[in-house]
């Protein structure tokens, strides 16, 4: 499967959640490859550092740029179980030559973005990709919920995404918690770390069991 996550919003946790759903797949002795389709490089940064822990189950990171991005992931994908692709924060060329190939777009926000404009914008780019995609499934997640405001930012997005059927809320999202933010830095999951944050960890589990059921 090829899974994509990518959308407007800068800082929202893509790249947490690009490599957590590589390094689950991994987990269950999947082949992956992580693709970093951002300028900014910080799934390959993350990939870098993993390379130091090598009790984890370690697989390739590969950087793909420009507006054929499409035609190398369909090409991975015929060598690897599972693509998990980081598009980055802007409506990129890599963003939009991805969402051709991909199965799964995750598009995560932050219940404070959760801007109904980028939503309608993405939902038009989204629109075009389903053209000459028929597999396309988009997908947003809440990231990053602030532990008190649960129950509310669920609300605030389920009304919202009332006026944008092309996209599935899912039902799980991610908290904020220290432990996402501790695990980038080592290259490693939540899942993995010395000291495991439960909670941070089934937050992960389900995503994953959302995203790639039946996968
Ligand atoms: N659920 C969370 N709780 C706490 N911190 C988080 C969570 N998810 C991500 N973070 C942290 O927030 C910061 C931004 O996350 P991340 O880099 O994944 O976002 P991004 O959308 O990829 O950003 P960019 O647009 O710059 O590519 C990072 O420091 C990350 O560790
Ligand atoms: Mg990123």
């Amino acid at each position: 499967m090829i899974l994509m996550v990518g959308g407007e919003k800068g800082g929202v946790g893509k790249t947490t959640l690009a490599t957590h759903m590589a390094a689950a797949r991994a987990a269950m002795g999947r082949t992956v490859v992580l693709v970093d389709a951002d300028s900014q490089g910080t799934s390959t940064i993350w990939s870098d550092a993993r390379k130091e822990h090598q009790q984890v189950p370690q697989f390739p990171c590969v950087s793909l740029r420009g507006g054929k991005v499409h035609i190398e992931l369909r090409e991975l994908a015929r060598h690897y179980q599972d693509v998990v692709v980081d598009t980055g924060g802007a409506d990129s060329q890599e963003f939009r030559s991805a969402m051709l190939a991909a199965n799964t777009l995750l598009m995560p926000l932050r219940p404070g973005s959760f801007d109904f404009w980028t939503l309608i914008k993405m939902g038009e780019v989204v629109a075009l990709a389903e053209g000459f995609n028929d597999n396309l499934k988009a997908a947003v997640c809440l990231s990053q919920v602030p532990p008190t405001a649960l129950d509310r930012a669920r609300k605030e997005a389920a009304e919202v995404m009332t006026d944008v059927p092309r996209f599935t809320l899912l039902n799980s999202l991610t908290v904020f918690r220290a432990a996402f933010n501790h695990s980038a830095g080592e290259g490693l999951t939540v899942d993995e770390m010395p000291r495991r944050d439960p909670k941070a960890c089934s937050e992960i589990g389900f995503l994953h069991d959302e995203l790639f059921a039946g996968a």
